[in-house]
């Protein structure tokens, strides 16, 4: 039996700042944003979108009435989240309107925790092959205006849908997989910015890369040349180039064009975003299925994930017959075409702007906020949300 992704949902909240801009009033040359971290535009989360509803908008675009039925498992991916005891996914699970016959749970592991979502998921799926499970990856990544990893900002969420016999990719079985307690980025539970060590981070992602490469190429007698693309989890689009050209040398000068021309369309939507955190290995390789035409059925896509602290898992997909017709590329291209862009000042604004965290309660203005889903507000220490389309 075949597992894996049946359906892909992407959301990211309207706004966003360009980073030319940011570089301007930050007294740093546009290239070293453009150029040296590789990002043109960062998502931008009013105060109205928080990773619920980020997540609930980008299930909303794919999940019909029977998928809501089939769903029995709901299981959240994020590193931003909302609780420290109730999981996100029981608030996703009410919003969305999903069969009350479900689990719903978090899992957390920095930027790994989606991808151990969907291995859980297919485990899942395996042992009961008419469910459905609904695996959500969404964050809103925040290290503070004026500091080195303001650049590697963003917001949005990516929503899958784990299946038997999966329209878009199957998930093939071998995969590799490493954990190292490492300090390279963090955030403690009194913080609502992440601590980051910056080149020791990027170091340890390159060396958990080349690490489960070479033990996934021991597991499966695979190498370069079985594979069509490699999308990497994006913190910021140079970093998965980084790794990409430690193992280029592997290949023919034939694959290293393949592979580099891919990971450029693999890296076009994250450009736009910034990092989303556990979603972005996800985004990346939404973009690569949406932005490359002419990406041929049955082709193997190897997806590297890693969440600092440290886990990394290398793991591959077959693309499957008309896998195209099952993507939401109108939709996400006028999601693209109508962001808004906002000043280096509002920006600065908006991130100051944050939730009472003294008990008091707020109304938020949520007309302003083009999501169907909102966070509309705060009361007795509670979070209210509303979606519009149940109005
Ligand atoms: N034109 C072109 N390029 C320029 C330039 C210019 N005018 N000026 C500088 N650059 C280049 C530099 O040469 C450098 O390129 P290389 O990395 O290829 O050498 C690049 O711009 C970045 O320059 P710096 O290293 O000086 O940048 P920095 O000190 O400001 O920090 C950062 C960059 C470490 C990524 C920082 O933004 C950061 O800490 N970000 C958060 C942490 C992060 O994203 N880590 C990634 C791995 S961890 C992970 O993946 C998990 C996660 O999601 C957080």
């Amino acid at each position: 039996m075949k597992i894996g992704i049946d359906k892909i949902g992407f959301y990211a909240p309207h706004l966003f700042v360009d980073m030319n801009e940011l570089a301007v009033a930050r007294n740093i040359e546009p290239e070293k944003f453009t150029i040296g971290i590789g990002q043109e535009k960062m998502a931008i989360a009013p105060i109205t979108q928080d990773p619920v509803t980020l997540a609930a908008n980008a299930a909303l675009e794919i999940l019909d009435e029977q998928d809501k039925e089939k769903i029995d498992f709901v299981i959240f991916g994020t590193e931003s989240g909302i609780d420290n005891s109730k999981s996100a996914a029981v608030y996703v699970h009410r919003l969305l309107g999903i069969n009350p016959h479900a689990r719903s749970i978090e899992l957390k592991q920095a930027c790994y925790g989606a991808t151990a979502a969907i291995q859980m998921a297919k485990g899942h799926i395996a042992l009961n092959p008419d469910s459905k499970v609904l695996v959500l990856a969404s964050d809103i990544a925040r290290y503070g205006l004026n500091t080195s990893g303001e650049s590697t900002q963003g917001a949005g969420a990516v929503a899958l849908l784990i299946s038997a016999e999966p329209k878009i990719l199957a998930l093939e079985e071998k995969s590799a997989y490493l954990t190292d307690d490492i300090m390279d980025f963090w955030r403690p539970i009194y913080s609502d910015r992440a601590f980051v060590d910056g080149k020791f981070s990027n170091e340890q992602y390159i060396l958990f890369f080349q690490k489960v490469w070479e033990q996934y190429k021991e597991k499966s007698d695979f190498g370069i040349t079985d594979f069509e693309a490699i999308c990497y989890h994006l913190p910021y689009t140079k970093m998965g180039l980084k790794a990409l050209r430690t193992i280029l040398d592997q290949g023919t000068e034939e694959e290293q064009q393949r592979l580099l021309e891919n990971y450029k369309i693999s890296s076009k939507y994250n450009r736009m975003v910034g990092n989303i955190y556990t979603g972005s290995l996800y985004l990346s390789l939404l973009s690569l299925l949406e932005q490359k035409e002419d990406l041929a059925d049955g082709s193997r896509i190897g997806l590297f994930s890693y969440g600092s602290g440290a886990v990394g898992e290398f793991f591959t997909g077959i693309l499957q017959s008309n896998y195209r017709e099952h993507l939401q590329i109108q939709h996400h291209r006028e999601l693209f075409e109508s962001r808004k862009e906002v000043t280096v000042p509002e920006y600065e604004r908006i991130f100051d702007n944050t939730l009472p965290i003294d008990g008091s309660s707020i109304e938020l203005d949520t007309d302003s906020d083009p999501a169907a889903i909102c966070l509309s507000g705060m009361k007795d220490n509670m979070r209210l949300y509303i979606n519009k389309l149940n109005r």
